[in-house]
C-alpha cells in the first residue's frame, strides 16, 4: 500500500434525500473519509453520463450517485433513470479499460446520516484497493512502485 496515496472520490448528491443525509451524518458528527468531494444535484435524474466521465476525467479515483430510495423520487423516477446510466458508464468504463466498481449508485434517504457516512467510507477503501486513476499519471505510477516494492518484500 502506498501511504501516499490519498483517494479523491466524488459524490453525485440529489439535494432532496442523500445531499440531507450527508449533511446530517456532518451534524451527527460522523467521521468520513476527507477525500469526498459533494455535488449537489436537484434530483440523480439530473445526472448526465457525461458528469460522471467529466469525474474520471478530471482525475477522481471513484465516482457516486446517491438518492433517494426507489419508490421515494421527488420527481417519480429520476433515480430509476440514473441508475440505468451509472450501469451504462459501468460498461463504458471496462470498454476503456478501467474498472468498473469505481463508479456506483447509492440510495440514501435524509435521515440516514450513518448510511451516507458508511458509503463514502465504502467508496474510498474501493478506489483505494484500485489504485489512483491513470488519468493522475503520476500518482498511478507511485502507486504501481510502492505496490511492485511490496510484492518484493513478502
Ligand atoms: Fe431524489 Fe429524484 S428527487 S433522486
Amino acid at each position: 500500500m502506498d501511504p501516499e496515496y490519498s483517494p479523491k472520490v466524488v459524490g453525485f448528491l440529489c439535494r432532496w434525500c442523500s445531499y440531507t443525509g450527508a449533511d446530517l451524518a456532518g451534524a451527527m458528527r460522523l467521521q468520513y473519509p476527507p477525500g469526498i468531494r459533494i455535488i449537489m444535484a436537484p434530483c440523480t435524474g439530473k445526472m448526465d453520463i457525461l458528469y460522471l466521465l467529466q469525474a474520471f476525467e478530471a482525475g477522481a479515483d471513484a465516482v457516486f450517485v446517491s438518492g433517494c430510495h426507489e419508490g421515494d423520487c421527488h420527481y417519480v423516477s429520476g433515480n430509476l433513470f440514473a441508475r440505468k446510466r451509472v450501469e451504462k458508464v459501468k460498461g463504458i468504463l471496462k470498454d476503456i479499460g478501467l474498472e468498473p466498481e469505481r463508479v456506483e449508485m447509492f440510495h440514501v434517504s435524509a435521515s440516514e446520516g450513518p448510511k451516507f457516512a458508511a458509503i463514502a467510507q465504502e467508496m474510498t477503501e474501493r478506489a483505494y484497493r484500485l489504485g489512483p486513476n491513470p488519468v493522475r499519471r503520476e500518482a498511478r505510477a507511485a502507486w504501481l512502485a510502492a505496490q511492485s516494492s511490496a510484492d518484493i518484500a513478502v
